[in-house]
């Protein structure tokens, strides 16, 4: 493990006074995590350094071919104060898989977990109180190489920035609508659809604009050969349930391997419920939805947590699910996972690292 240098700021910043107005991603606390990588050197000066801008050549790689990759964990405050983290070493070792795909080194997760520790240790007062509130973790890799050529960078950063959030969602916990995409696709067969890379946000980006002017608040996203079969939802892997059994799309190399929906898969069937991967038909998904042999459906993410989902249009059509309210399920995989999380409830799974 690298040894981290840490330089405080001498200008701290004043807290968000009102917990209940943090949104998503906004705020930015006081420090942040760097180190570089260079071919022939490896992961290298390990820093915590006030939160600020940094300087990047306009023509550096990440800029222009977009080896850029990123993760999502989150911190939270227990009911006694204390700080606990959910799974962040599975973020980094997706993260580590990610880079594979994208032609990027290995993260040093030892060096990346040992660093995000130490920057929320020093950033601690920033991690909210309020109920629902936490501290959302972004680590995040991209290419610093000079250059225009196509290739695999040899110089890279990595870093670690923290915001203190509220839900993902305007709608909190209450059922969102979800546009099942037609159009567009989000990712391929072959291509890097399982990876957190910053290309899968920004192909999707235009399909939300327009869900978002019919009044939805995300897409579903279909398969990119068949346009049939059901992703996720770019923020969050999606789950439907019919009475006691939930199905989910399984991991197909298109979509993510999203670290709250294995989370849920175990938590579900240690609750007793049936929990099935597999591939799942929109139209019978639809068909199901509108007959009432579906029950709920929701999106299970890092930011969304689980969102339960209210409506979902397919073409001109719109279906209501269950009575448009919180399903039975999704609340209480709800409360069990933020049970966890928080540290409400015990942690059976070995996934809490105390702080
Ligand atoms: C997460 O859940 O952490 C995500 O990265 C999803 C989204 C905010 C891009």
């Amino acid at each position: 493990m690298l040894d981290i240098k840490v330089t405080l700021s001498d200008h701290l910043k004043a807290k968000p006074a009102d917990e209940s107005a943090l949104g998503f991603g906004r705020i930015f606390t006081d420090h942040m995590f760097l180190m570089d990588y260079e071919a022939g050197r490896g992961w290298h000066d390990a820093r915590i350094v006030p939160y600020g801008s940094f300087a990047i050549d306009p023509a550096a790689m990440v800029l222009h071919y977009g080896q850029a990759i990123f993760e999502g964990t989150k911190c939270y405050r227990r009911a006694d104060g204390g700080l606990q983290l959910f799974r962040p070493g599975d973020n980094l070792a997706r993260m580590s898989r990610s880079a594979e795909r994208m032609c990027m080194p290995k993260l040093d997760e030892e060096t990346a977990l040992e660093g995000l520790k130490q920057l929320i240790r020093v950033d601690a007062n920033w991690v909210p109180h309020k109920e629902g509130t936490s501290l959302y973790i972004r680590p995040t890799m991209i290419s610093m190489d000079v250059g225009l050529g196509v290739h695999a960078s040899k110089k890279y950063l990595f870093f670690i920035i923290l915001s203190p959030v509220g839900a993902y969602y305007k709608e909190g916990l209450k059922p969102v609508s979800i546009y099942v995409e037609d159009e567009y696709v989000r990712a391929v067969r072959g291509g890097v659809g399982f990876t957190k890379c910053a290309g899968n946000y920004a192909a999707s980006i235009l399909a939300g604009d327009i869900a978002e002017q019919k009044g939805f608040s995300q897409v579903l996203w279909l398969d990119g050969v068949e346009q049939k079969y059901v992703e996720e939802v770019g923020s969050m892997n999606m789950m439907f349930a019919y009475g006691n059994k939930i199905v989910t799309p399984r991991l197909n190399g298109s979509i993510l391997p999203g670290i709250t929906r294995d989370s849920v898969l175990k938590l579900a069937r240690q609750l007793g419920f049936e929990a099935e991967e597999g591939r799942l038909d929109i139209n019978e998904i639809f068909a199901d939805a509108k007959s009432g042999k579906l029950t709920e459906a929701f999106g299970t993410g890092t930011a969304a947590v689980i969102s339960p989902v209210g409506t979902l249009a397919l073409k001109d059509e719109k279906v209501v699910l269950g009575d448009g309210g919180i399903g039975k399920i999704s609340q209480k995989l709800y409360d069990t996972l933020t049970g966890i999380q928080y540290g409400r409830l015990p942690d059976e799974n070995g996934w809490i690292v105390k702080l």
